[in-house]
């Protein structure tokens, strides 16, 4: 016979002693030797206190009983907080083996945290070129420029007519543009094709057109989109690609004021170091015309055209000549990421390797 002093005094002896052991543990294998000792099914100590109950004497048995049930309870709290605190330590609690539930038995409170690892969130970031339009957009801002827009498909008046491009220019052959062939139904059924031919713009000159053409001057305005060729995909070529156009119309605009800007850009983005250069060139949107190159390494490469703007542009959307002039600037901004990030392949932009991508 045991005394219900005596049982009493084993039971709060037992809970210190296990309690301070789940304590202690630091991996999910210490905690499972404690499990075994303490509440396993057969041997474990509590399991011998629960079967020495018979030896109080009746009356008493309840109140053991009721102490002996508390603790059980107490441990089994104890066990799963040392459990969850060692996995959490160990893996990502997602992983953590769920003991199953028994009949009754409440689910585990939620956990916002526990994500499975197949739909764990993971960090995404900005593509390279969007990284590079942004930057771009932040130099000009400062500069005064502001950011305008216009739509990737878009009429021959807004890609070509307005900007001095002839219906008889090379740059309109229909190889050298994605026109879109839109047919409409007309009424009898028949595919009507006398509106206006419709193409992926070619180029953001596009944007002076329509920015001039709801603005009066003065126009201070950068805008940054895809423009679209059919150019085979090599190393430095692709289909699709970017460009920041620059438009500055006022009275007494100069062409010195078209570089200190440009070499304003280059130098904000790239650091003072960096040389811009002037070659001379041909535009139909401007005169004189050039081509923009920026040192690069130990020589030069092109970053773009630029120019006064052409006066045959200025009246197309109704600006005086006499009045205003203005330069324009149009630039690759895949180039100018590729530079900035050191990237040697065009593709590696738009083939949406994730590796690759992760790197910027
Ligand atoms: N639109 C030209 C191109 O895509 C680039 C360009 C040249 C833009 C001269 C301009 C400019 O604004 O003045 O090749």
């Amino acid at each position: 016979m045991t005394s219900l002093a005596e049982y009493l005094a084993q039971l709060d002896q037992l809970e210190k002693q296990a309690l301070e052991q789940f304590q202690r543990c630091q991996t999910p294998e210490e905690v499972e030797q404690a499990r075994v000792q303490f509440m396993g099914a057969k041997r474990g100590l509590v399991r011998q206190m629960q079967q020495r109950l018979k030896e109080i004497p009746g009356p008493e048995k309840p109140q053991a009983g009721k102490r002996f049930n508390q603790l059980k309870q107490t441990l089994q709290q104890a066990l799963e907080q040392a459990q969850s605190r060692v996995a959490a330590k160990a893996t990502p609690k997602a992983t953590r083996p769920q003991r199953a539930r028994t009949a009754g038995e409440l689910p585990p409170p939620f956990d916002p945290t526990a994500v499975p690892p197949e739909a764990q969130l993971r960090l995404g970031r900005l593509h390279p070129i969007t990284q590079t339009m942004q930057r771009m957009q932040e130099v000009m801002a400062r500069l005064g420029f502001q950011v305008a827009d216009g739509p990737e498909v878009e009429d021959p008046w807004h890609n070509f007519e307005a900007l001095n491009i002839p219906p008889s220019h090379p740059a309109r052959d229909p190889l050298d543009n994605f026109y879109l062939s839109v047919a409409r139904l007309t009424g009898t059924g028949e595919p009507d094709t006398s509106g206006p031919e419709l193409l992926l713009r070619s180029q953001t000159s596009t944007v002076q057109i329509r920015v001039m053409e709801r603005q009066r001057p003065p126009v201070r305005v950068i805008a940054l989109g895809r423009v679209y060729r059919p150019d085979t995909a090599d190393a430095t070529h692709f289909p699709m690609f970017h460009q920041m156009e620059g438009l500055y119309v006022a009275p007494g605009v100069t062409m010195a004021q078209l570089k200190t800007v440009l070499k304003l850009f280059a130098s904000m983005f790239f650091g003072p170091q960096v040389q811009v250069r002037f070659r001379p060139s041909f535009f139909p949107f401007t005169e004189p015309s050039v081509e923009v190159d920026m040192t690069w390494k130990d020589g030069w490469i092109e970053m773009g055209g630029a120019g006064m703007v052409d006066p045959h542009v200025l009246q197309a959307v109704g600006y005086d000549p006499e009045q205003v002039t203005g330069f324009a600037f149009g630039l690759g901004v895949e180039r100018i990421c590729m530079r900035q990030f050191g990237i040697d392949d065009i593709r590696l932009l738009y083939r949406n390797d994730i590796r690759f991508l992760e790197q910027f």
